[in-house]
């Protein structure tokens, strides 16, 4: 079986639609106001729908991305060549078959909710953060970045669930939850075990991890306000791993971009009038 496919390579049927990332990042939709699951906006459904949909097709990579880890590099202690812990394989492998449980609960809970599949785009991102050639960059890009945003995305859909006096959505999200705290500590664990001897490479790596975290503010739209379209969920995080310090980053980089698509905005509509 081949190593490091690429995410053209990815197995889907027709339901599926993909979007590039380039249409993703410029879609003028993507933006603060339909990102946010507001319990009180007109259209609710449709962007609690969409989120789900979002999370469904996640999940798929997720389980995708962890499989490939698996199986991508041989095991062994040579770290430097590439070799990585049994053990981490072993957990790869756990973590694949909580991303297949995953996907089945996220698309019943899609319609639950009154979506179907297919209804709303699929981008591949995070696949692509899973095909880095060095497994340390990938525990850092998929285990500490995209599964982060799992755990923030799932805290807030499950106060959205309570919000909504909606008990299916509430149970679900919080398993999903219990289980991305776990991904996101494999993540931790295994990058520090496999550089503890190679500092540069750690360093490189958490620096890879800051520009997936960047992409995955998604244009600012990450912050610990209640209104942030994406709340970050410091509690969980730090239980994952996570510093203060690291969940802070995070926070002002979404602030920066968010002030700057602000100022922005605001220009355009001074030009405007
Ligand atoms: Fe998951
Ligand atoms: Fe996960």
């Amino acid at each position: 079986m081949k190593t490091h496919i690429s995410p053209t390579a990815l197995a889907r049927d027709t339901r599926f639609n993909r979007q590039t990332s380039e249409d993703r990042f410029t879609d003028p939709r993507s933006t603060m106001e339909v990102g946010h699951v507001d319990p009180m906006a007109e259209d609710v459904g449709d962007r609690a729908r969409r989120r789900m949909h979002g999370i469904f097709v996640g999940e798929i990579q997720a389980l995708e991305g962890a499989g490939r880890t698996a199986f991508d590099f041989p095991a062994g202690d040579d770290y430097a060549n590439g070799e990585i812990p049994y053990e981490l394989k072993l957990d790869m492998a756990r973590q694949c078959w909580d991303e297949a449980r995953h996907c089945e609960i996220s698309i019943k809970l899609a319609e639950h909710m009154g979506g179907e599949l297919g209804e709303y785009v699929e981008n591949t991102m995070l696949f692509e953060a899973a095909c880095h050639n060095d497994p340390v960059f990938r525990l850092a890009g998929v285990n500490r970045a995209l599964e982060g945003l799992a755990i923030d995305v799932f805290t807030q859909m499950r106060d959205f669930g309570r919000e909504t006096g909606d008990p299916v959505m509430v149970y679900c999200e919080d398993f999903m939850l219990a289980d991305e705290v776990t991904h996101v500590k494999m993540g931790s664990k295994w990058l520090r075990a496999v550089t503890e001897n190679d500092p540069e490479r750690r360093k490189s790596a958490l620096e890879f991890q800051r520009v997936v975290d960047g992409l995955f503010n998604f244009r600012g739209q990450r912050g610990e306000e209640y209104e942030s379209p994406i709340r970050l969920a410091r509690q969980f995080r730090k239980m994952a791993g996570f510093t203060d310090g690291e969940v802070d980053v995070i926070a002002e980089a979404a602030a920066k971009e968010r002030a700057a698509i602000e100022a922005e905005q605001m220009a355009a509509s001074i030009l405007a009038e």
